[in-house]
């Protein structure tokens, strides 16, 4: 995730900035910037290290903004890092978030000369436009807003103008109240070596911060968001107070959705925009997509390949990038591969699609990272726009792979004149509805923590589920195995009575996937079947049917097909809170690393 900091007071502003960025290195990034403004804007910023900037010796500039850029819009190179500037020079943003629609924007201001790729430029552009008509450059920053869709941290300042411009919308920003200046940042860490005074502006909230006081509106109103003394160490404010970055990361999850479908959905029409230059004669010709993959990204595209089939009637095979061939038959120009991986630096995903591109067949990456080798290798990239993940086990981008093949399964119907549109309408409503229904399961991670106390000792554990409950049920039991190495495994509901049955004791924690999108009721039979060996089970139950049949039942909020992906939320915090009781290193499990980039 990007990083933002900004101070305006008494001080030489640039070495606060320069410390801040290097408090926020953690978030990952690949290229930085700094803007210092008084009567003039200088603006540095390139791709790599903070260090790698060229500042000046003798700046006295005491007002500035500065950002670490972790790519989604745009490769990572220096006119893409932030701040970014209007035609003048004389306008400079930061931005954490996705301008959903920016391609409009930016026809609209194809007089205004642009100098990047990036969706954040247009606010620069458009603020430009705004101080033509005012010389107050909050209520010019007030205007652009009513015009950008999306999410967004924005910190802007402009020469001559004695103030910064902060905007909150579905991404955090908060503002430090120092001794001798007020501050900006996107999370609290960059200010704690000044001050421990801060305040959470909320969505739609507009401050503009002077250097002795902050004000905020929202809706045109000033209004006051309390002051709170934050009691963190540094590391503890790194992970946003969370005792660990896969924790953080699970929660993150409402945001990365927002972000993975920000500006390509639209749900009243039932189409998606996803930027790919696969033509519709291309993918209407199509015999058969292959999704290749490993581990977590591999039961993405189990899940994905079921929305695939199910909206677009194309044959798709899902395949371990590590045993993957070509196979017999297949045709360049009528055969797709896409390979799914967050890192894009997966040696088995890259060997398998290089394998394909050999043999002339085109290739799309599915990635998280920008600029990765499988993003600059494939022929087409489409972005999860998850934000960096630390935690060494998958969890919200899990969830932003799914819901990216999801728009995917839709564009790939729409090419080939198979999509029914009420049934795109609805994957979409849900789709949109579906940060909010993950938020509602993580609201009741207390629950989940009682569970994972009293199961913590269980033998084994298994997951079961059908149909798009089947690599949940897989991916959760990866996910326990990962961080509390006990021994799990998950399995289609129907297949238990085929053998692994003969596993199943009173010591052998069951956790179903028993939702819409999963056959709840025949996995409810198969829930029965261990119930009767003595198991205890721990059923995942859409809200519409009811949890009052279980002994143990979560609610999944009605989400149709999406059902299962929100139930893997309690299955990542019951692998959590076991791990946690178990005192296990979370966010580096033995063994295992981020990218695995042998074969
Ligand atoms: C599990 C996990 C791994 C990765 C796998 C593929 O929590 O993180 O199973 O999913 O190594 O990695 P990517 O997606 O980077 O190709």
């Amino acid at each position: 995730m990007c990083g933002i900091i900004g101070y305006i007071g008494e001080a030489v502003a640039q070495p606060r900035l320069v410390s801040g960025l290097q408090n926020l290195e953690y978030r990952g990034y690949d290229s930085a910037g700094i803007a210092l403004v008084d009567d003039d804007l200088a603006v540095f910023k390139r791709t790599g290290l903070i260090g790698d900037l060229a500042l000046p010796e003798d700046s006295d500039q005491t007002c500035g903004i500065g950002h670490t850029r972790w790519s989604t819009h745009g490769k990572p190179t220096d006119a893409n890092a932030h701040p970014h500037t209007d035609c003048s020079g004389r306008v400079a943003v930061v931005h954490n978030g996705i301008i959903g629609n920016y391609d409009d924007l930016r026809t609209e201001l194809s007089e205004h000369t642009f100098r990047s790729e990036t969706d954040t430029e247009v606010v620069a552009h458009l603020v430009e436009e705004q101080l033509a008509t005012t010389d107050d450059l909050r209520a010019a920053v007030a205007a652009v807003l009513d015009r950008i869709e999306g999410s967004y941290a924005l910190g802007v300042v402009a020469a001559g103008y004695d103030g910064i411009v902060a905007a909150r919308q579905n991404s955090p920003l908060v503002v430090g109240h120092g001794g001798d200046g007020t501050f900006i940042a996107s999370d609290v860490t960059p200010l704690l070596e000044h001050t421990r005074e801060v305040s959470y502006l909320e969505d739609g909230d507009v401050a503009l911060l002077t250097g002795t006081e902050v004000t905020v509106w929202n809706d045109g109103a000033v209004v006051e968001r309390p002051t709170q003394t934050i009691q963190w160490d540094a590391d503890a404010a790194e992970k946003g107070g969370y005792a660990h970055y896969m924790l953080k990361e699970i929660h993150e999850q409402p945001q990365a959705l927002r972000q993975a479908i920000a500006g390509r959905l639209d749900p009243v029409e039932g189409s998606v925009d996803l930027d790919l230059s696969l033509s519709p004669a291309f993918l209407s010709g199509l015999d058969e997509i292959q999704l290749v993959a490993c581990g977590t990204s591999y039961h993405a595209c189990l899940y994905g390949k079921q929305l695939l089939e199910l909206l677009a009637d194309v044959r798709v095979t899902v395949e371990v990038a590590s045993e993957y061939t070509v196979g017999r038959g297949r045709t360049p120009g009528r055969t797709l591969v896409v390979g799914v991986s967050q890192s894009g630096e997966t040696a088995d995903t890259l060997r398998a699609l290089r394998m394909a591109d050999r043999t002339g067949i085109r290739t799309l990456g599915v990635t998280n990272t920008v600029g990765s080798t499988i993003a600059r290798e494939c022929d087409d990239a489409l972005y999860i726009q998850a934000g960096p993940e630390i935690g060494v086990a998958a969890t919200k981008t899990f969830a932003s792979q799914v819901v990216t093949l999801a728009l995917l399964s839709v564009a790939v119907a729409d090419a080939r004149g198979e999509l029914d549109p009420s049934q795109a309408r609805t994957l979409l409503e849900h789709v949109e509805a579906l940060p909010g229904a993950v938020q509602q399961v993580l609201d009741r991670e207390s629950a989940v923590i009682e569970l994972a106390e009293a199961y913590a000792g269980g033998d084994a554990f298994f997951f079961i589920g059908r149909r798009m409950g089947c690599p949940v049920a897989l991916e959760g039991a990866l996910k326990l195995k990962e961080i509390s190495y006990d021994h799990a495994e998950g399995f289609p509901a129907g297949e238990l009575k085929h053998g692994p049955l003969a596993l199943v004791t009173e010591g052998t924690p069951v956790l179903a996937v028993v939702t819409d999108g999963a056959r709840p009721e025949e996995t409810h039979n198969n829930v029965k079947e261990v119930q009767s060996r003595g198991a205890p089970v721990i059923a995942l139950v859409s809200e519409a049917a009811g949890v009052e049949e279980f002994e143990v039942g979560f609610p999944v909020p009605a989400l149709g097909v999406l059902e299962p992906l929100v139930a893997n939320v309690y299955l990542q915090l019951f692998a959590y809170h076991v791990a946690n009781v178990k005192e296990r290193p979370i966010d580096k499990p033995r063994n295992l690393a981020k990218s695995v980039t042998v074969e």
